[in-house]
């Protein structure tokens, strides 16, 4: 680990939406991040924090009371003065595509590294889209970007999609098995639409088999993740390829997946959960803040993972896995869940800002 500054400013863009509450929650008590800035659109700039988000706020724990009398400032009017206060900012909006990458390129020129959940720059080759734990290498890229940015410090860093989290997770570690192929059945909870079950009625009850994007983001995003560094580039790896269903289902909160998978040196049932077991990535090893000490959890339990059951493991960033067993077509099948708005999302997005500060690059 680079010797670090002790603390550091941070403001969340999209504040007062269901990522951006998050951050805000996990944020409170951070050791190395403190808030000294909230952001969203012209609707909410004027306003405290508390007035803005009003009955929206969704968490399961209070507004912390520090950012509740914050005022919002307008994320594209304000770019700059947000700039100049903090040392990065976490970014979670709702907003058209080319807007959110003119908006996140904008923050990243005015010399202030951005830490991104939306979708907008993920296939940029020069932006790392990074799950800590995977491919913390991806890092490298930031020079390229810099470069290409005219920067100095500004840079962009993007999440992955939450639909992945839990199955790209529970693969990698059995990639030298040689994956030939994979399919992957979602079952998404409605956070994961910035929505609860008071804002969108028509999911109790109810299970809808379609959310746009999501299974060309599902099967694509893998790919880069899995890429290699090549010229200031990320070149997509080949495969494993991946076929998905994503479904929403009438949870609250987490993603399930149902896997399939068939192996090239078909593994023993023993052996892969040897490899779950003993499978560290860099957070672990650097010891960040938000690390979960075991990041795959397998339950021998036959009706486990359960999604209200074991979502929160370990703060809601570790990845459960469970229902092992061999399957008449592919060689094996399991079951696997992680958060969406935390190992998901705002969780995801801070430990990769934990390990791009670990690494220098917030300095
Ligand atoms: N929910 C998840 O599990 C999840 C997971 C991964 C990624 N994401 C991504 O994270 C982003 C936010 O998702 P969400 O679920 O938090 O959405 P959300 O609850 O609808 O919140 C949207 C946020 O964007 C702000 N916003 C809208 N228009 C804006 C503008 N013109 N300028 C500045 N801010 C603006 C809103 O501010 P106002 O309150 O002022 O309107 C609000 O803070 C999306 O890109 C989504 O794809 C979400």
């Amino acid at each position: 680990m680079k010797i670090m500054k002790n603390s550091y400013k941070v403001a969340i863009i999209g504040a007062t939406g269901m990522v951006g509450q998050r951050f805000a929650s996990l944020l409170e008590n951070h050791p190395w991040y403190h808030v000294v800035a909230v952001a969203a659109s012209s609707r909410s700039a004027g306003k405290t924090y508390r007035e803005a988000v009003g009955t929206r706020w969704a968490m399961p724990t209070q507004m912390p009371a520090q950012m509740a009398e914050l005022v919002v400032m307008d994320a594209t009017a304000d770019a700059e003065k947000i700039a100049s206060m903090v040392d990065f900012v976490f970014c979670a909006v709702d907003m058209k595509k080319d807007e959110i990458k003119a908006l996140e390129e904008r923050y990243a020129k005015l010399e202030c590294p951005v830490i991104s959940n939306n979708s907008a720059h993920r296939a940029t080759p020069d932006v790392p889209m990074i799950v800590p734990e995977i491919n913390a290498d991806h890092a490298r890229v930031i020079e390229a970007q810099r470069k290409r940015l005219g920067t100095k410090r500004g840079f962009i860093a993007v999440k992955s999609n939450c639909s992945l989290q839990s199955y790209v997770p529970a693969m990698h570690p059995l990639m030298e098995f040689g994956i030939t192929k994979a399919l992957a059945c979602t079952y998404q909870a409605i956070s994961g639409a910035g929505k609860t079950f008071e804002t969108w009625p028509e999911m109790v009850d109810n299970v809808i088999p379609f959310i746009g994007g999501e299974e060309e983001k599902s099967e694509q995003e893998p790919l880069k993740i899995w890429g290699q560094l090549e010229d200031g580039k990320i070149i997509p790896a080949d495969g494993p390829q991946i076929t998905t269903q994503c479904i929403r289902v009438p949870v609250s909160n987490g993603h399930l997946a149902a896997v399939f998978v068939s192996f090239d040196k078909k593994p023993s049932l023993e052996e892969i959960k040897e490899k779950w077991k003993e499978y560290r990535g860099e957070p672990q090893k650097l010891n960040l803040p938000s690390a979960p000490k075991q990041f795959l959890n397998y339950f021998e339990e036959d009706n486990r993972p359960q999604t209200k059951l074991d979502r929160e493991l370990e703060n809601g960033m570790a990845i459960s896995i469970g229902r092992l067993r061999p399957d008449s077509q592919y060689d094996y099948k399991f079951v696997c869940l992680s958060h969406n708005t935390l190992r998901g999302a705002a969780g995801g997005a801070v430990l990769m800002a934990e390990l791009l500060t670990a690494k220098g690059y917030m300095d």
